[in-house]
């Protein structure tokens, strides 16, 4: 009976070592630990075992299932818990860091532009969008710019053909809305435009946000208020603002409207090019002319009309002194904001 049990649990301890995988392991259980299996067996023999031999074998035969039932949990435990141990014969090193999908984000531009135009919704305008290749007539004639006007000069325009261009500015949406809708408007219009033009506050693609509101009765002072919340809302600060006289062929007044340059806080730097401010939209009472083109009486109404040119602001709101590195497609300056 000694040798039995002592051979019983060598064979047990053999087998158990083979186990690879789970189901060979219940296999094994089912054998030699289950209520039918081998060590039970090895109980029962125990009965007709001499009388005196008794305490001694039965001592004998608990000591050898114990041990067996403490490797088989031993075992169960290794192979169901993937400790870095446990697999890492398989080729596996769980210690190492996990490779981090990347994450995509919107670009910088892009995020100043969403905030520009949730500021105007907020006010209570509508968003609109339009071509970025345009007509002719839209981009210059219907906002009084006739063909050889001095103004066209200003555009350093992109022409796809005589009568096709890239738009210089999101104003022809002024017309395309006017021409479809009656007042009261109150508009914003979001996109690209592009002028042939590169230096560190210019690139040949930007974007600009128009903005008008139509009404009766709407004055100068409509225009200040809306642009003077838009930039307190923007900067989330007090930020002095600027309005010098201008001209556009479509506004009469115009005006030019700068801020006080976050960059240097006014003080001059080669940003707003030693004078304290830079320049970040163009603005004015929407011109009679433009009314009488779209059909609408200059009479009965009036209206104010604004383009924002967005990288600008981007460059005050984030402290950047070249506009072209938003496009120049570096991630480590892009993944910043
Ligand atoms: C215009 O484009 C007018 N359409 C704005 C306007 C709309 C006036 C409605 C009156 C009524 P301007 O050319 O000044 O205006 O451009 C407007 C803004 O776009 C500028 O203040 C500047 O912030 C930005 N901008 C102009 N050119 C560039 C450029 N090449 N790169 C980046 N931003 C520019």
């Amino acid at each position: 009976m000694e040798q039995e049990i002592v051979a019983l649990q060598s064979t047990a301890k053999e087998m158990l070592a083979a186990v690879e995988d789970t189901t060979q392991l219940e296999e094994f259980r089912i054998r030699f630990l289950g209520r039918k299996g081998q060590f039970g067996a090895l109980m029962k023999g125990l009965g007709k075992v001499a009388k005196e031999d008794k305490p001694r074998l039965g001592q004998m035969a608990n000591a050898a299932k114990k041990e067996m039932e403490k490797l088989f949990s031993e075992k169960k435990q290794a192979l169901t818990s993937f400790t870095a141990g446990s697999v890492s014969g398989a080729g596996i090193d769980l210690t190492l860091p996990g490779r981090r999908p990347e994450k995509g984000q919107l670009h910088p531009v892009t995020q100043i532009m969403n905030e520009v135009c949730s500021i105007f919704e907020n006010l209570g305008f509508s968003v609109a969008e339009g071509p970025d290749v345009e007509h002719d007539h839209y981009n210059f004639e219907a906002l009084n710019i006739p063909a050889h006007h001095p103004a066209r000069d200003m555009h350093d325009t992109f022409y796809v053909s005589d009568s096709i261009l890239l738009r210089t500015h999101t104003s022809p949406m002024q017309a395309r809305i006017m021409e479809t809708r009656e007042p009261p408007l109150r508009v914003i219009a979001p996109g690209k435009v592009y002028r042939c033009d590169s230096d560190i506050t210019h690139t040949p693609m930007f974007h600009q946000v128009e903005g008008f509101l139509v009404d009766r009765d709407v004055s100068f002072a409509d225009l200040k208020g809306v642009l003077t919340v838009f930039t307190r809302k923007m900067f989330k600060k007090d930020l002095a603002l600027r309005f010098r006289p201008s001209f556009f062929p479509f506004t009469e007044p115009s005006a030019e409207v700068d801020i006080a340059c976050v960059i240097c806080d006014g003080k001059g730097c080669r940003v707003c090019k030693k004078t304290g401010w830079l320049e970040i939209l163009g603005a004015g009472m929407i011109d009679p002319e433009v009314f009488k083109m779209v059909g609408y009486n200059p009479e009965k109404y009036s209206g104010f009309a604004f383009g924002l040119g967005i990288e600008r602001i981007a460059m005050l709101k984030y402290g950047i002194d070249d506009i072209r590195l938003y496009y120049e497609n570096d991630l480590r300056f892009l993944s910043q904001f």
